[in-house]
């Protein structure tokens, strides 16, 4: 794997066009990319096969939650489109995840299978609303985490604040794919629990998630490689 690899790219854009436009700009160095469901649709699925064809990896952030059947067909036709990595919703429980993780990987040993345990946007507040649960935040996503790794998935989407202790209860191996990363030099926009690539690494990150400080940056290339200097740096230190 390329150091590069480590920065996935969120081309969160509603046309191909532009998606596109930033993918040429970024060039050979930027390999790795994620398409969300906005991009997905738009594109009727063929901006993935745009980015297959130029050999980028595809990170396809589309969520599945679904029936245990129903998810793992979905699954293989992930795996089929050549993506990197997808995700499902952990919370359609240990038997979908199972299911997809015996699916996915009779048919491709290399796709990363990962989930998503609590989305960002839910308040404690709402969460007890929601499931009358009397647990946190933060018991429940740790939670579904052991259980993702129990079904056999290879990581979760999580904060780089929590990426350590997922590590430690989950094991090394067990991949932290993070979003909410900014550079000391970049707007935060609507991140708030942010830390910086450098600190991101050290903290137990496997991937970066990364969109508007590379490409709403006036000159995306440049924010891509400083991104990737304190990678390297981080990596470096870590030795
Ligand atoms: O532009 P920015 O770096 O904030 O983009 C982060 C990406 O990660 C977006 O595509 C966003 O939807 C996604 N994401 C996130 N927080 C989560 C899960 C996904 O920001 N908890």
């Amino acid at each position: 794997m390329n150091i590069s690899d480590k920065i996935i790219i969120a081309l969160d854009f509603p046309t191909t066009e532009e998606a596109k436009k930033i993918v040429e700009e970024l060039g050979d160095e930027a390999t790795t990319y994620k398409v969300g469901l906005e991009l997905f649709l738009n594109s009727k699925g063929s901006m993935v096969d745009y980015l297959v064809k130029k050999n980028k990896k595809v990170f396809l952030d589309l969520k599945f939650h679904d029936i245990p059947n129903t998810t793992a067909m979905a699954s293989i036709f992930a795996a089929h489109e050549k993506c990197f990595m997808f995700n499902v919703h952990a919370s359609g429980g240990k038997k979908m995840m199972t299911e997809v993780a015996k699916k996915v990987k009779e048919f491709n040993k290399e796709v990363l299978v990962i989930a998503v345990t609590i989305l960002t946007s839910i308040s404690e507040t709402e969460l007890k609303e929601t499931f009358s649960s009397t647990f946190s935040l933060k018991e429940l996503a740790l939670n579904l985490a052991k259980i993702t790794k129990q079904s056999g998935l290879d990581g979760i989407v999580c904060s780089p604040w929590e990426a350590n202790d997922i590590k430690k209860e989950c094991g090394h191996n067990f991949k932290t794919i993070c979003p909410g990363v900014r550079p000391l030099w970049s707007l935060t926009n609507d991140q708030e629990r942010i830390m910086t690539p450098y600190n991101a690494i050290l903290n137990g990150c496997d991937f970066l998630v990364i969109g508007r400080p590379i490409t709403k940056h006036e000159n995306p290339k440049l924010g891509f490689n400083l991104i990737l200097d304190e990678i390297k740096l981080a990596l470096q230190v870590q030795k």
